[in-house]
């Protein structure tokens, strides 16, 4: 059984091969129209998305499957105190594999431990996004045609952000990539990634307080929004939450050709005027995640077969 719980459950070479298959699905997307045919996909989302579920959705039937799950806990028994062991072990009973968001990190590597059908992360916690990251770097490799030698400013909620941790670790096993981290001091990244990836793999890393200090050095700049869900108290979340906002004027030293990802929703960081750029990479992203979701929905079936 394979699940996806953690980026770094995948080599780069599987990594490669997936966005290979998914640059391949949209290029030849007729192809891929049957392969899950008799197949179901449950979403068990245990907190709110629109693109990772709705993604995960029409992968599935885009592959010629079916969907089943539900979009909120309180829509599902455990608003009646079942646990996230139990709702697994059912569900794999009715589907063939199985995506999960959570608020508690780690819950999805526990049903991963009762499964019966493979799992997939989408989302636990400040923890981990593994299928974000996977849209992330088809976007890259995508927009810039390498995932090595770039320059790439994380911005916003770097303590959060699960898509920016994922992000950082996969990220770290490609050649010659320079880290920005721009945020207040509240929100720079946990500890433990400053430890187990940059400080044990001898990577450095700088750490700013403004766009505007480095945006002419950047080939990527990822936004992010700061999470209000994460968030013990209201006051600090509305002291930071407007801390960073894109808008054209801070675009003008940039690159010709920086590209600008924000894994959405978004709220006040990107000033919508931005979203006409060509730089503005972010809707793409989001439809990139549909073609990698169905790269992985078929590696997973293939390998729990
Ligand atoms: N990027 C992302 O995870 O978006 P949703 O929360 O809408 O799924």
């Amino acid at each position: 059984m394979r699940h996806l719980i953690d980026p770094m459950d995948l080599s780069v070479q599987e990594i490669d091969e997936l966005l290979d298959l998914a640059d391949d699905i949209i290029a030849h997307h007729d192809k891929y129209t049957k392969v899950c045919e008799g197949k179901k996909l449950a979403t068990l989302f245990f907190e709110p998305s629109t693109r990772t579920r709705l993604s995960f959705e029409a992968a599935m039937m885009e592959l010629g499957g079916n969907v089943l799950g539900f979009s909120s806990s309180d829509s599902s028994s455990s608003a009646k105190g079942e646990s996230v062991a139990d709702t697994v072990k059912v569900v794999s009973c009715y589907a063939d594999i199985i995506a999960m968001r959570h608020p508690k990190e780690g819950a999805p590597f526990l049903a991963s431990l009762k499964s019966d059908a493979p799992i997939i992360n989408a989302g636990d916690g400040g923890h981990n996004h593994p299928t974000q990251t996977l849209t992330d770097l088809l976007t890259i490799r995508r927009e810039k045609g390498r995932l090595n030698d770039i320059t790439i400013g994380f911005c916003g909620d770097l303590k959060f952000g699960r898509t920016v941790h994922s992000l950082i670790k996969a990220l770290s096993r490609y050649e010659n990539i320079r880290y920005v981290m721009i945020s207040p001091e509240e929100l720079e990244i946990p500890e433990y990634l400053k430890e187990e990836v940059f400080q044990k793999k001898n990577i450095s890393y700088q750490q700013v307080r403004t766009i505007d200090e480095v945006i002419e050095q950047l080939d990527i700049l990822y936004m992010t929004r700061v999470q209000k869900e994460r968030f013990f108290n209201e006051a600090d979340y509305i002291r930071l939450k407007d801390t960073y906002i894109l808008d054209m004027a801070k675009l003008k030293k940039a690159k010709k050709d920086l590209s600008i990802l924000h894994p959405l929703p978004r709220v006040n960081e990107i000033a919508v005027e931005v979203d006409d750029d060509p730089r503005a990479c972010y809707f793409r992203q989001a439809l990139n995640g549909k073609y990698v979701r169905m790269a992985l929905i078929m590696k997973l079936l293939e390998e729990s077969a």
